[in-house]
């Protein structure tokens, strides 16, 4: 039950961070300028009319409306009458981004709904933990850990909004999420293996300087993105090109690709030797490294094409995913020759 839970957690997750990649291609970050609610509503509207002012008109405390180029919020329940008045509204005092696009506010909608979902999962987890026969203190401690990253990641993703999209934010939200993909992969192997990191072999060692190898990339990778969406801001244009506004960060993150990958080709040899059982989550490891590189070859030489940049985000969080997997499994196997 526990192990089937946490896989199901992980592909929400993992559901999470594809919806969060699509919304920022899509530009949809503001598409709720609120949080939790959306413009104040549990579900969103569909058309801009329903957000200006209307006479006669039911409104419940916290609604939001846009009205002359702002937003405004309900003081209380009311009912309007035939004139706006001025004492029914206060302004919305967390930033001043008032727009409307209802596929931006959808997009985002429907991420936070799978948010809201990786949330009640998590829960579930944690209970479920909690209620274990015989007691696994253990897996309480790691999904109680779960519970409180999920809510601090709730809580991130209300600063991204109301910071209006901070590069630096974003960042975190997507570190933070990583963080819980890692803790769940410890989990899900605390219930096939009690006594995870038991004895380390050499080749866990190895993995694990892989693994930091390409949490390094990431970080890198956050920076050159953070230096994308700020250079975008400048110009005020969705349409940016890399090639001739190069940054010293980018030409790191692009040559470490080469010291990614000889050092996993070098592991793939080690595992091919000893360790046959590691042998197929190598080769999706390098697979992904693989698509990782051409994902970000396409972004750099053709301008950033539709649908490169969630490829290449989802795919590097994938490779992190496999990466502590190979490295937890690499523990299994060493009590597996031990035993
Ligand atoms: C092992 C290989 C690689 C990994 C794991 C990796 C990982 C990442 C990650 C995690 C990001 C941040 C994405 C985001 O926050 O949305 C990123 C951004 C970026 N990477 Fe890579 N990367 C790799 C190789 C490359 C290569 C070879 C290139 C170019 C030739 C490249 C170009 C870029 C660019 C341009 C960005 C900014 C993307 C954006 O603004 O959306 N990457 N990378």
């Amino acid at each position: 039950m526990n192990r089937k839970l946490a896989i199901a957690t992980l592909l929400i997750i993992y559901l999470v961070i594809a919806a969060g990649a699509i919304v920022r291609m899509t530009g949809s970050g503001m598409g709720c300028p609120d949080w939790p609610k959306c413009f104040g509503h549990l579900i969103p509207p569909t058309e801009e009319a329903e957000l200006l002012w209307r006479a006669n008109t039911t409104y419940e405390r916290g609604q939001v409306i846009i009205r002359e180029d702002h937003l405004e919020v309900a003081r209380k329940d009311f009912k309007s009458s035939e004139f706006y008045e001025e004492s029914n509204w206060e302004n919305y005092e967390k930033h001043d981004y008032a727009a409307f696009n209802p596929w931006h506010t959808w997009i985002e909608y429907i991420n936070r709904l799978l948010g809201a979902i990786a949330g009640l999962s998590t829960l579930l987890l944690f209970l479920s933990s909690w209620f274990t026969r015989p007691k696994r203190t253990d897996l309480r401690l790691l999904s109680a850990i779960l519970l409180i990253g999920i809510l601090f990641q709730a809580w991130l993703g209300a600063t991204v909004v109301y910071s209006v999209l901070n590069p630096f934010r974003i960042s975190l939200h997507m570190f933070m999420a990583l963080v819980l993909v890692a803790v769940l992969f410890i989990y899900y192997e605390k219930t096939v293996e009690r006594k995870l990191f038991g004895q380390s072999s050499i080749l866990g060692k190895y993995l694990l300087a892989g693994f930091l190898l390409t949490l390094l990339q990431v970080l890198m990778g956050t920076q050159v993105r953070q230096y994308v969406d700020s250079s975008k801001e400048q110009i005020g244009s969705n349409f940016f090109s890399l090639q001739g506004a190069e940054t010293l960060l980018f030409y790191i993150h692009r040559s470490f690709s080469i010291l990614v990958i000889i050092f996993h080709l070098w592991i793939y040899n080690r595992i091919r030797k000893d360790h046959s059982s590691l042998l197929k989550t190598q080769q999706i490891i390098l697979t992904l490294i693989g698509i990782s590189v051409l994902s970000g070859v396409i972004m750099y030489y053709f301008d950033f094409p539709f649908s490169t940049q969630p490829i290449h985000l989802v795919i590097a969080s994938i490779l992190f995913g496999f990466q502590i997997y190979i490295w937890l499994r690499s523990y299994r196997s060493t009590n597996e020759t031990v035993n």
